[in-house]
């Protein structure tokens, strides 16, 4: 669930007894409440909220009166919700502007997915519209044996394997190496991570101290991650690695001539083709 949208719940009784719904966390409300809370004698018709949060998800009712929320995406869309039914909340994803506005009597209930942090919060505008969502999602992580698992089934994609030059392998060969590579000196590797989803990974070889330069590698092997500009935030942090850890002054790597996409993508990041014979294009990239 990425957009905000209406999110019922059931209603249980008659109107000789009452109601009653019942929230429950992962069951009918999808994901872990770790908050809640309720807001009561808002002034009417003051514009309230004001903000979007970078990690939260809620799920909010009117349990009293009526409620309107006037919602803004990254893109600009704009929509307004009006809760006046108990039953009947708004689930508002991650990076969602509101402004609330309440009637008389209106009480908000809200279930949150984090606790409190104010970090979490944009309190202003300018700086929700100007945050950059793909750098914020992209991380680097510890290579485990999970991303090995993954790697296999990356490398040995067709298109994957000619694109990277990834020469047969065996699970054997693969088990050897992930067992010896706490010990490789000249080797750094990690995996990509997208908004905590493992989709690839990054890293130096022939690391040379001495020559102060190492071989940059890297694959995002899912492929409906490709051109959404990841790549750019990988290079950075495996160049900072690179000088911060390593104290390395260059990079290069190798990329096979028709892989565009990459070229542009180290091109765009301040690569330099250094040579192209035949089937390999050779580039780097002073630190
Ligand atoms: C190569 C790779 C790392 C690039 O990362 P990315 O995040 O997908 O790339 P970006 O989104 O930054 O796009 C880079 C450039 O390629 C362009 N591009 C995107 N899709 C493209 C396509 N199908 N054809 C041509 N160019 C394309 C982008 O527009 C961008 O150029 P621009 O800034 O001039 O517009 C990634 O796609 C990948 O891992 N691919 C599979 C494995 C691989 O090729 N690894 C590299 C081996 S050297």
């Amino acid at each position: 669930m990425d957009r905000v949208q209406y999110f019922d719940l059931n209603k249980i009784g008659n109107s000789s007894l009452g109601f009653i719904t019942v929230a429950e966390s992962l069951k009918n409300i999808p994901f872990d409440v770790k908050r809640v809370y309720w807001t009561y004698y808002t002034p009417q018709d003051v514009m309230r909220g004001g903000h979007a949060h970078k990690n939260l998800k809620q799920i909010i009712f009117a349990v009293s009166g009526t409620i309107e929320f006037n919602v803004e995406d990254k893109n600009g869309n704009k929509e307004t919700f009006i809760l006046d039914n108990p039953s009947r909340g708004i689930y508002i994803p991650k990076l969602i502007w509101r402004d609330i506005k309440f009637s008389h009597s209106a009480v908000l209930l809200c279930l949150a997915s984090e606790l409190y942090d104010e970090n979490d919060y944009f309190r202003s505008y300018e700086e929700f519209v100007s945050y950059d969502t793909v750098k914020s999602s992209t991380q680097l992580v510890d290579y485990t044996k999970d991303i090995l698992e993954k790697s296999w089934i990356w490398l040995n994609d067709p298109e994957i394997k000619r694109l990277t030059n990834t020469p047969d392998f065996t699970k054997e060969d693969q088990k050897k190496w992930f067992e010896q590579l706490e010990t490789l000196e000249n080797y750094y590797i990690k995996g990509v991570a997208f908004d905590g989803n493992i989709i690839g990974a990054a890293g130096l070889k022939r690391i040379d101290p001495s020559l102060k330069n190492a071989e940059y590698f890297g694959y995002i092997g899912e492929k409906q991650y490709w051109g959404q500009g990841l790549s750019k935030f990988i290079l950075e942090e495996i160049c900072r690695s690179a000088k911060e850890k390593y104290k390395l002054t260059t990079i290069y790597l190798n990329v096979v001539p028709d892989n565009i996409r990459a070229i542009k993508a180290y091109e765009n990041f301040g690569f330099r083709i250094d040579s192209i014979v035949k089937d390999n294009v050779k580039m780097s990239l002073k630190l």
